[in-house]
């Protein structure tokens, strides 16, 4: 148990060093990938240069106006800014990230983005979400959960943390295969 404990630690602790260590700007690329050109013109460019997800997963999750929106690995806070302009000023969006300097940077990119009044930003881990039990309606994530050594913990969490009828929208890299050991004990896989 201890030992199986350590190891998760430790991934936890590569992780957010990598993620420490990227370079500004190194997600414009990404951005382009996923969102159009149109969407992207009007996002504050530090939201556009931190986007490292995979996908695109406020485009699935039908927000209506006034819901409460959780955005788990919210890294620069692309994601919860689009998903605050869809709930509105009635709504309420909250980021969590492992890394306070990335709830710095979705912070200043909401204010820019004019969301700053419905927008809050903590520093947190999605296996031990920051909120009370039935609290959001709607999770969206993107490319954070593969990210996780304790992926059925940060699913309870996210089931803890959702009102009854809530949503999750998440996108993510998944494995359909075993992994061998040298990928499960890669430092760059878990981070990349
Ligand atoms: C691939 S990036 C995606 C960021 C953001 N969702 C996006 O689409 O731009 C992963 C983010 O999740 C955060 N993260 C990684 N593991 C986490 C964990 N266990 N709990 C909370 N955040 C985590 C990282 O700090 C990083 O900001």
């Amino acid at each position: 148990m201890t030992r199986d404990l350590m190891y998760q630690d430790e991934i936890r602790g590569i992780v957010r060093d990598a993620y420490a260590a990227i370079p500004s700007g190194a997600g414009a690329v990404v951005a382009e990938r996923l969102y159009s050109p149109e969407v992207l013109d009007e996002m504050p460019s530090e939201a556009v240069e931190w986007a490292l997800g995979v996908g695109d997963p406020v485009a699935g999750a039908d927000l209506g106006t006034g819901e409460t929106v959780l955005d788990l690995g919210c890294g620069g806070g692309i994601d919860a800014i689009f998903a605050a302009r869809a709930v509105g000023a009635a709504g309420q969006v909250i980021g969590v990230d492992l890394l306070e300097e990335m709830c710095e940077r979705a912070r200043a990119a909401a204010a820019r983005a004019g969301v700053a009044g419905w927008t809050e930003f903590r520093p947190g881990a999605i296996e031990g979400i920051p909120l009370p039990d039935e609290s959001v309606d709607v999770v969206v994530s993107n490319g954070v959960l593969n990210l996780s050594a304790r992926k059925s913990r940060a699913l309870a969490e996210i089931f803890r943390v959702l009102r009854p009828g809530g949503r999750i929208s998440i996108t993510d890299l998944v494995v359909d295969d075993e992994l061998p050991p040298e990928v499960l004990t890669s430092e760059a896989a878990w981070a990349g």
